[in-house]
């Protein structure tokens, strides 16, 4: 990698400390960023000195292997410029810049279009002769297609797309990963991904998790913003896109987008059987008592804020019409459950005695562990033809793998020029065109109660086609 720099805009915040700083020191202890400098930037009128402090603190809470002699080679790398999002003070960065500069926009979303137009007007989008610009901004992009749309037309002002990094954390996420490489390096997959031979898939994002201390944010946002539009979308697209004819990071996120347009679009009579809200009342998380959402501090009295959103969604193309995808996501329910799971369709022919028909899964697990189960009928030993569920189990890592964290993964990538892992402005657009008659319905009504602890709204049911049943989220990891 050649010598860059990277000024983190909001560098005193969360963000900064919890996630960013945490991957920059991983990235430069296993020798991948050594040429990196970077220069925090927030209105703070903290010193150098007073910066690293504050960054010492945040390894040695967040940092995965904190050690002081890392750190002591790490602190050189970085340097701090305090001011406001105003061109006339961002300018004072102007002698930390490199040829390739990078700016990242750890700061509340009211501040994405303030910032990129303030770093324009100071003249820090123009790439210089041999060198670049990029500016990097993570979700939310928008709280609907205007909005998103409107802070398009900001960031565009000064900042050509190409430029522009959107991140969605998923993506750098190694199972996210895997299922573009299981998908398209397997021969023996390709010729039954299709509506001939899979019957359903389920997306599903479990949290035990509740608002914890972000209400003034989630209260406005619900699930479907929160979760669906953007991560559980990139999933499904990933699930269902066609083979690209290359690794070229336009011809993958064209082919991303196109799943996104093929979606049969839901409208306001059929929202019904589209989607399904919730959100928990008190419960019970193992044996721990839960308050009910609506008593959660900093949330709004007798909110209707979604805390769970399904959706059954359907791509009418050659390869999938008649195979309903449905995505789900919730707070506080029964476990940390995450997976995309891939039902096929039953066999033709007749099957030996005693063969559960209907059993064949292929199951990329998320979490609580990474790996792929596929879900097949073997014989039952013994004297009968008979068969009985087997999973064929591949971990995802071994011991030897060296895993990286979704951060660092997609610091490495923005930083190389990579922008196959990130959000072009149409895939963000579809995905808020896909749920704005969903998001529409939902001003009007109440979600659906769940109990804190559960699996969710019962209601979540009806997107079902006869004899689907959602996959349960309270399992060991063996079902
Ligand atoms: C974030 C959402 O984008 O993703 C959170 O805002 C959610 O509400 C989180 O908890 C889930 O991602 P991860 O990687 O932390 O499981």
């Amino acid at each position: 990698m050649t010598a860059a720099t990277l000024v983190i805009l909001g560098a005193s915040g969360d963000l900064t400390k919890r996630l960013l700083m945490p991957a920059l020191y991983r990235l430069h202890a296993l020798g991948l960023t050594p040429d990196l400098r970077i220069v925090g930037y927030a209105m703070e009128p903290w010193s150098r000195a007073h910066f690293e402090q504050h960054i010492h603190e945040a390894l040695q809470a967040f940092a995965m292997d904190f050690k002081p002699a890392q750190w002591n080679r790490f602190r050189r790398q970085l340097d701090y410029v305090g001011g406001e999002l105003k061109a006339d003070q961002l300018v004072a960065l102007k002698g930390k810049l490199s040829p390739a500069t990078m700016f990242y926009l750890a700061l509340p979303p009211p501040l994405f279009g303030v910032a990129a137009t303030a770093l324009g007007e100071a003249g820090f989008s123009e790439s210089p002769r041999g060198g670049w610009r990029r500016l990097v901004v993570e979700k939310p992009f928008g709280t609907d297609l205007a909005s998103a749309e409107a802070l398009r037309g900001q960031m565009h002002t000064y900042w050509e797309e190409e430029q522009i990094l959107r991140i969605d954390h998923f993506l750098g996420k190694e199972t996210t990963q895997n299922l573009m490489v299981f998908r398209f390096a397997n021969r023996f997959l390709e010729p039954i991904w299709n509506a001939q031979n899979i019957a359903q898939v389920q997306i599903t994002y479990a949290e035990t998790l509740g608002v914890e201390q972000r209400a003034a944010y989630y209260d406005k946002a619900g699930a479907l913003r929160d979760m669906l539009q953007n991560h559980l979308m990139q999933l499904f697209s990933l699930t269902a896109m066609e083979p690209p004819s290359s690794w070229d990071a336009e011809v993958l996120r064209d082919h991303k987008v196109e799943v996104l347009r093929s979606v049969t679009p839901i409208t306001a009579k059929t929202i019904n059987k589209h989607a399904v809200r919730g959100q928990y009342r008190a419960g019970k998380l193992g044996r721990k008592k839960m308050i009910g959402y609506r008593n959660e501090p900093g949330v709004k009295r007798g909110s209707d804020t979604e805390t769970f959103a399904a959706l059954r969604l359907e791509v009418d193309n050659w390869r999938w019409r008649g195979v309903p995808f449905y995505l789900r996501s919730g707070k506080r329910l029964a476990s940390n459950y995450s997976e995309i799971a891939v039902q096929f369709r039953e066999v033709p022919g007749p099957i030996p005695h005693a063969v559960h028909a209907g059993n064949n899964w292929m199951i990329f697990r998320i979490r609580p562990v990474e790996r792929m189960d596929l879900l097949v009928t073997a014989k039952q030993p013994g004297v009968k033809l008979a068969g009985r569920p087997v999973t064929l189990t591949a971990p995802y890592a071994t011991p030897n793998d060296r895993e990286f964290s979704a951060y660092e993964q997609l610091l490495v990538d923005a930083l190389g020029g990579d922008r196959s892992n990130f959000l072009r402005f149409d895939e963000v657009e579809w995905a808020w065109r896909v749920l704005s008659p969903v998001l529409r319905a939902w001003e009007k009504g109440a979600p659906n109660f769940y109990p804190a602890g559960s699996e969710g709204p019962d209601t979540q049911a009806r997107l079902l086609d006869l004899g689907h049943d959602w996959r349960p989220i309270a399992l060991d990891g063996d079902g």
